[in-house]
């Protein structure tokens, strides 16, 4: 049996599993915003039991030894909490653990979205059946209320777009690398010793981290779980400085974006790529560890959520968000409130690259010679993409490679994504083209 988590007069009775940076963050400031949570809620809420696999940690945090076991278990088993929020990370073990808690008929707060993104429909499932609710407003954007705002201030609008930046520690190298015109490895390597990259660097850098939230959000904005394989996740392990130069001599910055898009045909295209916005675009001026995610919506039109997206204390905010929701408002009586989504009369499913267009920029090293963009054109040309621009500059051959060669810029008006892939495998193969075709897609948000 859990309490009853509606009554005005009893206090929210928490369990916190994981004393991590944000399992810390969520224990301090819980208790220095007690006075106005409760105040704003109706009744107080308390951390009763605490879970962590390393004590001193929990010690340290000021978390008293009486309330930390070693096991989520016994949080799980106790009758007397009424929410868990699980910050332990991963996912077999954090699915475990969300699972335990809702078949015990407790809500769970997470901040986790590798789960979601792997696990996310059979947990709202369960959520659903048990009546219970599953929160997650930390998982996306950290400090941003940015899924409160998808799920209550634009509940009117049908969600046509979702560009993001979502990904801190990718922005953080994107800026400095932009800034200071320094490679990606000596920007990747302080921003580990930082400690803001995930331990699993390939995570951010791969574009996993930011796949996963961009999943999430599709899931929140259309109402089904896409399967993360449907997803092209393409990071910026590797990008070559010379390319965020020769976009901003186009009038353009690369960012690692999130995007989720309805394409003509209805269905949607989910995905993460490193992007050429427009200079003077509102994402272009996001810098450094900042998330921004600019939604669009038929009702609205643009709307732009920005702030710190990662670390302790815009994450802890994120949480606290959800357990304030829980104690005001309780069970509910909304269904979208257990399954977490909208019930969309009909999901709209996942685009092919067929039914995807978009705008690139494509870098080849040719030979410098006559009838070498002749050549390039036509190739193009046979697939029906056009050229909007062409530069060649002179200089910023990259170390080691052979005299007589320069860089080609093309700059591709809309292309079905197909269609540009093929022709970018053709290019490489013609004997004038030296080394891969380095593409970027390029939005204009128009
Ligand atoms: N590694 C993530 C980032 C942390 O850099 O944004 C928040 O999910």
């Amino acid at each position: 049996m859990h309490s009853n988590p509606t009554s005005p007069t009893t206090p929210l009775k928490i369990g916190l599993a994981g004393t991590g940076t944000v399992g810390q963050g969520v224990w301090r400031h819980l208790r220095g915003q007690a006075d106005l949570l409760a105040r704003r809620c109706g009744r107080s809420l308390e951390i009763v039991g605490v879970s962590s696999r390393n004590a001193a940690k929990a010690e340290a945090a000021g978390i008293p030894a009486a309330l930390v076991t070693p096991r989520w278990e016994d949080l799980v088993a106790r009758p007397d909490i009424d929410v868990i929020v699980e910050l332990i990370g991963g996912v077999d073990d954090a699915f475990r653990l969300v699972k335990g808690a809702l078949e015990a008929g407790k809500h769970v707060v997470t901040a986790n979205k590798a789960l979601l993104a792997e696990r996310g429909g059979e947990l709202f499932r369960l959520a659903s059946e048990k009546k219970r609710r599953l929160l997650y407003e930390a998982s996306v954007a950290g400090g941003i209320p940015l899924l409160q705002a998808l799920r209550e201030g634009l509940a009117a609008n049908r969600i046509l777009s979702l560009h993001g930046i979502v990904n801190g520690t990718c922005n953080y190298i994107l800026t400095r690398m932009s800034e200071e015109g320094k490679d990606y490895a000596e920007v990747l390597a302080e921003a580990k010793k930082l400690g803001y990259a995930e331990a699993d660097e390939s995570l951010d850098v791969e574009g996993w981290d930011a796949a996963h939230k961009a999943l999430v959000l599709a899931a929140l904005a259309y109402g089904f779980w896409p399967k993360m394989a449907s997803l092209s996740v393409r990071g910026i392990a590797g990008l070559d400085r010379r390319d965020i130069a020769f976009a901003r001599t186009l009038g353009y910055g690369i960012k690692l974006l999130a995007i989720v898009k309805t394409v003509p045909s209805g269905r949607i295209e989910v995905g993460v790529q490193p992007t050429l916005v427009p200079s003077s675009h509102v994402l272009a001026s996001v810098k450094g560890v900042f998330n921004a995610v600019l939604v669009r919506g038929d009702v609205v039109g643009d709307t732009l959520y920005y702030g710190r997206g990662a670390g302790g204390d815009p994450t802890a905010s994120a949480v606290l968000s959800d357990l304030a929701s829980l104690a005001r408002d309780g069970d509910g009586a909304c269904s979208s409130r257990f399954s977490g989504l909208w019930n969309e009369a009909t999901p709209p499913g996942i685009a092919s690259p067929d039914e995807v267009t978009a705008r690139y920029y494509l870098r080849l090293t040719v030979e410098d010679r006559p009838g070498v963009l002749a050549r390039i054109a036509t190739i193009l040309g046979e697939r029906n993409i056009g050229i909007s621009s062409v530069i060649q500059p002179e200089v910023m051959v990259a170390p080691g490679e052979a005299e007589g060669r320069v860089p080609l810029i093309l700059m591709i008006h809309d292309a079905n994504t197909r269609n540009f892939e093929e022709a970018r495998a053709a290019l490489e193969a013609l004997d004038i083209v030296h080394g891969p075709a380095v593409s970027f897609r390029v939005e204009d948000f128009t």
